[in-house]
């Protein structure tokens, strides 16, 4: 490595701690609605539909997130946050100790007290989205 970019990477290491825990701080204090627009939108859609913007570019369906309830008979809260915090793990999502949102809770260094309130937020907010388990037409 040259000097000069050793000199860089000394740079870069030495600003993180900094802006990195103000962003942690950031997080936790943001709505679930602002972590979801934030974090999700992008491939599950602005209302959850699963028609955000980077959806098309994937090889597996984005499921529509206001049907899980629908879907499943009622809303899995357990398995709802584990999917969110990474304990149980979807491909699409990255991996347990790195989903594609995780990198940006990683570098903000959340504890694990953050990650707790963060993913009851998004889970909440998840929670109220859903569309009601019956049908009105009875099907
Ligand atoms: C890179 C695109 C992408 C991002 C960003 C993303 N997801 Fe997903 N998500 C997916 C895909 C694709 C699936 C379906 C994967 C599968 O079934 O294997 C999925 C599945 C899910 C499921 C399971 C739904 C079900 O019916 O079982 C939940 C819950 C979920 N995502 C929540 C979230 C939350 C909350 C965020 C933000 C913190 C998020 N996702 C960010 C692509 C994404």
């Amino acid at each position: 490595m040259s000097a000069r970019l050793l000199y860089v990477c000394a740079l870069v290491a030495a600003c993180v701690p900094f802006s990195s825990s103000a962003r942690a701080a950031e997080y936790v204090e943001m709505s679930g609605q602002e972590l979801y627009m934030r974090f999700c939108a992008s491939c599950h859609g602005v209302e959850g539909r699963g028609d955000g913007p980077v959806a098309p570019a994937l090889a597996v369906e984005v499921p529509d997130l206001t049907l899980i309830a629908r879907r499943r008979g009622s809303f899995p809260r357990d398995l709802v946050a584990r999917i969110i915090d990474g304990r149980h793990i979807i491909s699409a999502h990255g991996t347990r100790t790195m989903p594609v949102w995780g990198l940006a809770f990683s570098r903000a260094e959340l504890d694990e007290q953050d990650t707790r309130i963060i993913t009851r937020k998004l889970t909440d907010y998840l929670a109220q989205l859903q569309r009601p388990v019956q049908r009105s037409d009875g099907q």
